[in-house]
């Protein structure tokens, strides 16, 4: 496999725990309303930039741009859908964000919306990473001559060293660990995102 496409995937594997994460914090939130603010405030940061402007930063930037180059367009089909759910992922992100900045202890009301939000983000995010893991890298890697794919691999090193930095990439894969201590990952859950419909075929 591609160096690109294998580091994606084992970014996947762990924006998958952090979602089981959320999964947990959410549930518990139900029984206990005083679990921290700041712990939204810190989900909201992970998956802010780690899983969006890291991970979906060398795919917007870099991978979807390769394949556009071979004939991939980005208006309409398989990029398009996976460009339109990054978005509608950062729509829900934005909202755990601003309720995890307020003030004191967690409303009703924020409870209520942040349950909302949270639980619609997982269930997209843990879709477009089947989605992305069975259909769209290997679609890439079809389409993407071998000398092509070396260019790619050093094309998302320099992303990640330009844009965001290995410090701050250590950063938030601490926080991934700390999340997934405090609120251990429901399995079930993330088991049950990748039974998406149209992946059978691969597993
Ligand atoms: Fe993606």
């Amino acid at each position: 496999m591609n160096k690109s496409i294998d580091k994606l995937m084992s970014e996947h594997r762990l924006i998958e725990q952090v979602l089981g994460s959320l999964a947990t914090f959410l549930q518990k939130l139900g029984t206990n309303p005083d679990l921290p603010r700041q712990h939204l405030a810190q989900f909201a940061g992970f998956f802010r930039n780690f899983a969006d402007r890291c991970q979906h930063g060398k795919e917007e930037d870099r991978l979807f741009v390769k394949m556009n180059d071979c004939g991939f367009p980005r208006e309409f089909g398989p990029i398009s859908v996976m460009l339109s759910e990054h978005s509608a992922g950062r729509y829900h992100v934005r909202a755990l964000a601003e309720i995890g900045a307020g003030q004191g202890p967690l409303t009703t009301w924020e409870i209520t919306q942040a349950g909302e939000h949270g639980d619609e983000f997982i269930t997209l995010l843990l879709g477009h990473i089947q989605k992305e893991d069975h259909i769209l890298y290997p679609m890439a890697q079809q389409a993407i001559p071998a000398h092509e794919f070396d260019q790619l691999d050093a094309a998302c090193e320099t992303f990640e060293r330009e844009e965001i930095g290995a410090s701050e990439i250590a950063k938030w894969t601490a926080l991934a660990d700390e999340l997934n201590t405090i609120y251990p990952p429901d399995t079930d859950r993330i088991r049950a995102g990748a039974a998406c419909t149209g992946c059978h075929g691969h597993h």
